[in-house]
Parts: structure tokens; sequence; C-alpha cells
């Protein structure tokens, strides 16, 4: 019943539109991807996690406004607003899932990539005493502060390898100093030193590859989490923090360092 002319030019039809399709798909593919090797071909790519807002949006512009290729990423792209009008690259990422992790690498295959920013990061339970101690929670932190910039570095490695300035930043915080007397923040302060002990580390490890690894604290800075009671404004801490970047040298591999470029005691 389906071999009558009617029949057959309708499958053929169908045929030709599915080819078509598939065609337009790939080119549509193929295209993204010239667009994002030619652009990061024509000048220095910096990756930075949690761009959406806050520090990470901040960095995002402020690195724009240097000529950067900015890749921003964000746990909901389409609600990255800001991040998208600067015209950077948005890439959806979760620091906690492996998955997200590998399809965020999966999709930058090939593309060097000279200084990444590990900046996302949560607060925890700041209310939190000895007493009223929550382990889950300290495990979500631990996960997002501590193992999400390890995994994403360790996703990222081959990009930053091919990039020509193979920097490593970690957004840690004075908190994550034992030296510190603040007290308080068990699980914020605890994630950010294991932090910070893992990117010692790291730049260990990576230097005889030219990796320069650091962990930064920006200061304290008006954002969803430092609150509006802190003194510095965003573009104030990530001036300072570019500067620094920028400055980076073989020597300074390992260390830890304030926004403006003072080191600060383990
Ligand atoms: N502000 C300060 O005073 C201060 C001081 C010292 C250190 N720091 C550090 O600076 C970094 C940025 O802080 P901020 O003040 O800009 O905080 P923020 O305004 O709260 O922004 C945090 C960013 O991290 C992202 N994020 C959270 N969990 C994530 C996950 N599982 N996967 C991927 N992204 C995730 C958030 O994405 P969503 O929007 O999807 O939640 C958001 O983009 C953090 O590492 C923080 O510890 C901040």
């Amino acid at each position: 019943m389906f071999n009558t002319p009617f029949m057959s030019k309708l499958l053929t039809d169908a045929t030709r539109l599915c080819l078509l399709s598939t065609l337009l798909l790939a080119s549509q593919i193929v295209l993204a991807e010239d667009t994002l090797s030619s652009k990061a071909s024509a000048q220095k790519t910096v990756l930075i996690t949690g761009a959406n807002r806050g520090l990470g949006l901040e960095f995002a512009r402020q690195f724009t406004q240097l000529g950067y290729t900015v890749i921003g990423t964000a746990r909901n792209p389409e609600k990255a607003i800001e991040l998208k009008a600067l015209g950077v690259i948005v890439v959806a990422l979760d620091v906690t899932d492996s998955e997200s992790v590998a399809s965020m690498a999966e999709s930058l295959k090939g593309t060097a990539i000279d200084i990444l920013v590990n900046n996302a990061g949560v607060i925890g339970n700041p209310q939190e005493n000895f007493k009223s101690f929550d382990f889950d929670q300290a495990l979500l932190t631990y996960n997002i502060n501590s193992l999400g910039p390890m995994r994403v570095t360790q996703a990222l490695y081959h990009n930053l390898l091919a990039g020509k300035e193979k920097k490593v930043i970690q957004i840690t915080s004075i908190l994550g100093s034992i030296e510190n007397n603040s007290g308080g923040y068990y699980d914020y302060r605890a994630s950010k030193a294991a932090l910070n002990t893992m990117n010692k580390s790291l730049a260990i490890e990576l230097e005889s590859e030219g990796f320069t690894c650091v962990v930064l604290h920006p200061g304290w800075v008006k954002t969803d989490l430092g609150g509006q009671g802190a003194p510095l404004e965003p573009a104030q801490s990530i001036k300072g923090m570019l500067t620094v970047i920028q400055g980076l040298e073989d020597d300074d591999n390992g260390k830890f360092y304030d926004y403006r470029g003072n080191a600060i005691a383990w």
C-alpha cells in the first residue's frame, strides 16, 4: 500500500528534509566551535566559575574590558542575563556535579585557556557554633569550595597546558588562614583552608610544567555572600586582584595573597 507514486514522493521529501536539518545542525555546531576557537586564538582567554553574579560577574566585566576572551560559567545560563550582556561565552557548570564538569570540559575541548579563576563558592552556615555544627552542610560546603576547584582544574588541565600563561587562581578567604583569629564559620573556614592546602600540592606538582597556582583573598566585599556591610565594592576588589594576577611570576607559585598583593599567613 506504500508503493504508490504519492507515498514514495512523500517519503523522498521527508528524507530530504531530515538530511537538510541534520546538515544545518552540524554546520551550526561547527560555526559555534569556529567562533570559539578563532576568538580564543586571537587573544588571551580566561575562564571564571560562578560568573553570573558577585565577584565572578565583576571579574568577567573587567577581564572583558581588558580585551580577554572571557568564558563565564553559571549553574543556570538562561538566567545569567548580566553575564550574557557582557558578550562573554557562557557555559553551564555546577562544580559539585562530575557530569556537569565533564560536559563543560567537552564543550571546550581544544580551546586553550590562559587563566582559570576558580571563583564559585558558598558561605556555608555562618551562624553555626560548635554545638550546632551541621555535618551535612559542612560536607556540601567542602564539596563546593574545596573539591569544586579541584574538579574544574583537573577537567581543564589540557586546556591550561595549551595556554600561554598557565595560571590557576583559587578564590579563597582570609578565613581559611589558621592564623586568623575570627573564630566561627566552621565549615567555611575549613573548606577554604582545605582549598589552600590542595592548591599548595597542585603548585608543587605542576611547577615543572610552567603553572602558577595561587590562592587569593578578595577582601571583604559587598556581594550576596559578603553582605551589604562589607567595606569594599566588587570593582575595587577585582581591580586589585587583576593587578595581582597580571603581575604573577614563577616564584609566586603556591603563595597566598590578598587583593592588594599582600602575603597572608597560612
Ligand atoms: N564577598 C566576600 O566578602 C568574599 C570574601 C572572601 C572570599 N570570597 C570568595 O569569593 C568567591 C565569590 O564570592 P561572592 O562574594 O561573589 O559570592 P556570591 O555573590 O554569593 O556568588 C557566588 C557564585 O558562586 C556560584 N556557585 C555557588 N555554588 C555553586 C556550584 N555548586 N557550582 C557552580 N557555581 C556555584 C553562584 O552561582 P548561583 O548564582 O547559581 O548560586 C554564584 O555565581 C567565593 O569563593 C567566596 O568564598 C568572598
